[in-house]
């Protein structure tokens, strides 16, 4: 399981570009600008979501099972408060961690309690001190365990089972109806599964799964599943993955590496099906990042990714967030800008 045990922190990113008129030897100056804002305390902190069309962000404390409602500022969408919720039956064991705004039900959230081996389908409240309302709840049925995170794609609701069943021993990736989860599918995956997305040109599913190092594809229609393997040669640990559109369309997924460090390597499936790897090129800060998580970058000025190196599970590996941006076909990383965390 991928966590750290630290002061909770959460940090914000502004970019900002000042326009000057340019004389030939003056440029506009380009700045980034990190800020901390303390949470409170826990073990776990796991995942965040920005409420659609509030001015309230959702993060998830695993250790203690909370979830803290950050409200940001109109204006600046800077973080200026908190309130906390207890999720789940009990602290200790409930273990808060997925939180996935719905498209289906505009407003509401899901959020996944892995010791409960629940999802719940939750409103928010309107204001910061409005405690949370559970619209829905779905057990995971048996065989299945722990659902980690959780994605809502189309009209249906998907987590990967982080825990291997008691019955079978194994993981599945869990898929129900959003309107009716008596009708749902449990697929059966390796150790384990961790992000789910949508390949947009086929509609099929991928899945990242950590420890065995290898990304599941499901087919819907048939319910057919394929393993393909990372090769140990290109890196270890496939754990974040997004789907994208545009110039970048297919998914995309981290290696986040093993005990010796990273290798500076992520991953692209497209239409083709085929895994294609991009490798970081500066020297210890980029060949050897442990590449945790993903999200899309892109501008007006272009397709670009972030990545978020850790030292969570080597420290030859740093804490850093990486910009990058693609040659002219996407096939190979063009620049590379390097953010070192605060703390
Ligand atoms: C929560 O679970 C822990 C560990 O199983 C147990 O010791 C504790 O009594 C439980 N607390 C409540 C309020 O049920
Ligand atoms: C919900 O799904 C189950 C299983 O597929 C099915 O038997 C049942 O008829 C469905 N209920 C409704 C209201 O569609
Ligand atoms: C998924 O399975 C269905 C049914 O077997 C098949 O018709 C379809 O081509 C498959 N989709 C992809 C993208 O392979
Ligand atoms: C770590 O990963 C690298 C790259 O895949 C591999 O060469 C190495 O053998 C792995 N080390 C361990 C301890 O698994």
């Amino acid at each position: 399981m991928l966590f750290h045990a630290f002061k909770s922190l959460i940090i914000g990113l502004a970019l900002g570009t000042s326009t000057v008129l340019a004389q030939t030897s003056s440029h506009a100056l380009v700045s980034r600008r990190l800020t901390e804002y303390l949470m409170p305390v826990a073990v776990q902190t796991h995942e965040f979501a920005r409420v659609p069309n509030t001015n309230f962000m959702l993060m998830t404390q695993m250790s203690d099972s909370e979830l803290i409602k950050i409200e940001l500022d109109v204006k600046t969408e800077e973080p200026i408060a908190y309130h906390s919720f207890r999720m789940g039956k009990n602290s200790t064991t409930s273990m808060l961690h997925g939180v996935w705004p719905s498209t289906v039900y505009p407003g509401l959230v899901w959020l996944s309690l892995q010791g409960d081996s629940k999802l719940l389908l939750v409103d928010p409240g309107k204001t910061l001190s409005a405690a949370p309302i559970i619209k829905k709840s779905i057990n995971i049925p048996s065989p299945g365990n722990g659902p980690h995170c959780v994605f809502e794609i189309g009209n249906q609701v998907w987590a990967g089972l982080k825990v291997a069943t008691e019955q079978t021993g194994k993981y599945y990736v869990f898929s129900a109806d959003v309107h009716n989860s008596t009708n749902y599918h449990m697929y059966t995956a390796l150790n384990s599964p961790v992000f789910i997305a949508k390949e947009p040109t086929t509609g099929l599913i991928y899945v990242t799964q950590d420890t065995d190092s290898s990304i599941m594809r499901i087919n819907t229609t048939s319910g057919d599943t394929t393993q393909m393997h990372i090769p140990p040669s290109v890196g270890n640990t496939a754990v974040g993955m997004i789907s994208a559109t545009g110039p970048l369309s297919g998914v995309w997924f981290t290696l986040a590496g093993n005990s010796t460090g990273g290798t500076g390597t992520f991953g692209h499936i497209g239409a083709s099906g085929k895994m294609e790897f991009f490798k970081l090129k500066k020297p210890q800060l980029g060949t050897n990042a442990g590449l945790l998580h993903i999200a899309d970058a892109s501008t007006s000025a272009g397709p670009a990714l972030w990545l978020l190196s850790t030292s969570l599970l080597s420290t030859n590996s740093e804490d850093a967030l990486i910009r990058v941006t693609f040659n002219d076909d996407i096939t190979s990383v063009d620049e590379e800008e390097y953010i070192a965390m605060l703390t």
